[in-house]
């Protein structure tokens, strides 16, 4: 709505983080050699006495926290599982723990700016402990004989609503990045909000990623159907969002295969109302069928609505041919809120990027991102939430690497235009429990915002 300040909602209205093509990042066993280390240094070189060895120091660390995807039949293109297998990599292993881009995880978690709930971030001692064992040629060591095994995968612990594709679809091929757009029918005979998810790939190998949104009024409904009506085949071709009015429940990329919303939150679905499931497929791996399901937990009641807004800047002139070019918006907050978790979203020029909250004689930051993966992004929740306050200036700053461009780049849906967004999981916050500075996760809940609450009542977003 016009003049009004504060979130934007998020769904057709706004760039969902669904609109570019995945990595495409081959391994040929060949590459590896330029990365080997010297296996004639190791074995003539003193210092490897006190250095990590592969058994007693690498394999313990790779199995906690890197083969989860790194083995055969993961995600990650080679495997990290044996000491045949990791010593080749050891000095590529070492770089991305320095600049840590491996484990994947888009936001720092050092406590600078937040830490999240359940990030994939190296302790300074382990990312000591991967140089120093490449450094000294990655010495074996002497077995210890351990089984070693990876962390146990989350899993939904309830199951109370399953939302799966009507038939299955394959991908349409000349289409690199075919997204696709399929109606669902929860049917709740009440309104229920989801609490947890968790996502089924049918073919993991051709889902890119994947975001569920909701479809609140009859007349969004009929645009769907109608959309869906024009083409042939299940579902309608939906590039970067749903098309129709529509608001966003859950996400997942590569490295998410759902998880819990924060505690005492949840995501409406009305009653009666449909859904719609926006596939992003890439088939760089063939154009398999696929039918992938969402299982959803969900409550009848929560204490506190959640929905994700966003802060973005879509004014974006790039100039070509820049190591780094930043661009930045700012928001004047219409209320109180509590912020959850964050989605930090650019495209593939996207380096870095910052949002902070600012108010007479401080700021505070909601996210950093140092080292932008467009193929990691995904929702991270704080480990402590943040508050945000009426009167407060959001600002997002975004830094690109445009060397690679010979013309300007704007803000746009294809992958090739960029986008600015820090997307934020929210609920309103109320007067009573206001605070400065973060709120400590758990305390003073606001009784203001009972998930019941009519939509008259719940703040009002700009579609
Ligand atoms: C969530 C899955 C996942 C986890 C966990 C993970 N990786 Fe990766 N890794 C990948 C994928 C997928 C790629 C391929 C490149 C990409 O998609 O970013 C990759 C690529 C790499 C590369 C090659 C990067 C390059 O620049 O060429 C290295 C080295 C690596 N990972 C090491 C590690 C190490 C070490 C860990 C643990 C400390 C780890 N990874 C944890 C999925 C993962």
């Amino acid at each position: 709505m016009a003049g009004h300040l504060g979130w934007t909602c998020v769904g057709a209205c706004a760039g969902a983080p669904s609109d570019a093509p995945s990595d495409t990042s081959t391994y040929a066993s060949s590459d590896t050699s330029a990365h080997a280390p010297d296996a004639s240094a190791q074995s003539s070189s003193g210092a490897a006495l006190d250095a990590p060895t592969y058994y007693r120091d690498v394999a313990p660390l790779l199995a906690s926290r890197c083969t989860e995807c790194h083995r055969s039949g993961g995600i990650a293109p080679f495997a990290l599982g044996t000491y045949d297998e990791a010593a080749p990599f050891a000095a590529l292993v070492a770089r991305t723990a320095v600049e840590r881009t491996m484990p994947p995880f888009n936001l720092d978690n050092s406590g600078a700016c937040n830490t999240y709930v359940g990030a994939p971030w190296l302790a300074e001692s382990d990312i000591a402990t991967l140089t120093a064992w490449a450094q000294a040629g990655a010495p074996a060591g002497e077995p210890t004989g351990e089984t070693l095994e990876s962390p146990s995968v989350w899993r939904l612990d309830r199951v109370d609503l399953t939302l799966e594709m009507p038939t299955p679809y394959a991908p349409t091929e000349p289409i690199v990045d075919d997204y696709r757009c399929f109606i669902l029918e929860p049917g709740l005979a009440e309104d229920a909000f989801v609490t947890a998810f968790e996502v089924r790939l049918g073919r993991p190998d051709v889902v890119h990623h994947l975001t569920l949104y909701a479809l609140d009024t009859a007349k969004d409904e009929q645009e769907a159907a109608a959309l869906d009506a024009a083409q042939d085949g299940p579902g309608y071709t939906c590039f970067g969002d749903t098309l129709v009015p529509s608001r966003w429940l859950v996400g997942s990329g590569p490295s998410d295969k759902g998880g819990d919303l924060p505690a005492g939150t949840g995501l409406r679905i009305g009653a009666g109302r449909k859904a719609v499931l926006q596939m992003h497929y890439n088939w760089q791996n063939g154009a398999a069928p696929d039918r992938t399901a969402v299982d959803l937990k969900l409550e009848p009641m929560v204490e506190r609505e959640a929905f994700i807004g966003q802060i973005a800047d879509k004014e974006l002139e790039l100039p070509p041919g820049l190591p780094a070019v930043s661009e930045s918006e700012a928001l004047l907050m219409d209320g109180d809120y509590t912020l959850w978790g964050v989605w930090p979203h650019m495209h593939n020029l996207g380096e870095a990027l910052r949002v902070t909250a600012s108010r007479p004689g401080s700021e505070s930051c909601l996210a950093q991102v140092n080292r932008y993966q467009f193929h990691w992004q995904r929702f991270a929740f704080y480990d402590r939430p943040v508050r945000v306050f009426g009167g407060d200036t959001l600002r997002i700053t975004c830094t690109y690497d445009t060397t690679s461009r010979d013309t300007t780049t704007q803000w746009g849906f294809g992958t090739d235009d960029e986008m600015c967004i820090g997307f934020f999981y929210i609920t309103p916050g109320g007067e009573t429990d206001r605070a400065d500075g973060p709120l400590a996760a758990g305390v003073s809940r606001s009784p203001g915002a009972p998930g019941s609450a009519p939509s008259s009542q719940r703040p009002r977003f700009e579609r």
